[in-house]
């Protein structure tokens, strides 16, 4: 049975002050609370990673990192490696969110490079893939997210379905307030979960959690869990707010799963 995950992308916002108090707010009903098959993720900004991982450590949250640097060390000023982050015992990190692709011109090449230094180093990459409105309009969504895994899974080895999760995001729906509907998730996440089975094997394909994200939300995500291949939600605005990423934990435990 696979987990359903929720988590929180905090992309660049909350300072010292912020995190500790929504952590606060989460960490003593998350302490007592069974979470059954529910994982739920923090992303928080480099520099709240470890106070973050102290301040949740009686609960099941683990916190990941939002990126990391293509490059394993050297003079590279300002980024931070797979290696740092991996000494700080997380777990996970995003990578290839449509912002840094947009923003910082990350090429599916680049996100393969990151990808690859983060597996090297224990951490299991939530690989984001998503097309724009143009794209979605054109007919090209299919190309889009294949191209993408093609381009950022090219000859990657995946030992296992915990070794990396997929995060089908629709560049249309971040921050905008317009979801796609449970079924347009879902069409997606079948094209993802039939090329791994295509390219890796049934189980892999069976097993591997597939979140989707674009202005998911309490008032929405019952439904978007209910289709049969999302597995949990990549979720930006709604994890700022601890009632409501503790609503959209409750509502992923009343979920199918
Ligand atoms: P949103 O962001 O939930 O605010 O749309 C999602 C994301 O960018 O991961």
């Amino acid at each position: 049975m696979r987990k359903i995950v929720i988590a929180g992308n905090w992309k660049m916002y909350k300072d010292l002050e912020d995190v500790r108090a929504f952590c606060k707010a989460i960490a003593s009903s998350l302490k007592t609370k069974d979470l059954g098959s529910v994982l739920p993720i923090l992303a928080p900004a480099y520099p709240f990673l470890a106070l973050m991982q102290r301040e949740l450590a009686d609960t099941l949250v683990k916190v990941a990192a939002q990126d990391v640097s293509a490059h394993a060390e050297g003079a590279f000023t300002g980024e931070v490696s797979a290696a740092m982050l991996s000494s700080l015992g997380l777990e996970y990190s995003i990578i290839g969110h449509s912002e840094r692709r947009a923003h910082h011109n990350e090429s599916n090449e680049i996100v393969r490079e990151k990808l690859l230094l983060l597996m090297d180093n224990g951490i299991k990459p939530i690989l984001c893939v998503g097309e724009t409105l143009a794209q979605r309009d054109a007919g090209e969504t299919q190309k889009v997210i294949l191209d993408q895994l093609e381009g950022c899974l090219r000859n990657v080895t995946i030992y296992g379905a915990e070794d990396i999760m997929i995060a089908y995001e629709p560049v249309w729906a971040i921050g905008t307030g317009r979801t796609a509907t449970g079924e347009q998730a879902q069409e997606v996440h079948r094209i993802i979960r039939t090329w791994l089975k295509n390219t890796y094997n049934d189980v892999l394909a069976d097993e591997l959690p597939i979140l989707y994200g674009g202005s998911v939300k309490p008032e929405n995500i019952a439904g978007l869990l209910a289709m049969p291949d999302l597995d949990g939600g990549l979720i930006g605005g709604a994890s700022l707010k601890a009632d409501q990423y503790l609503e959209m934990i409750d509502i992923a435990l009343k979920s199918r799963k």
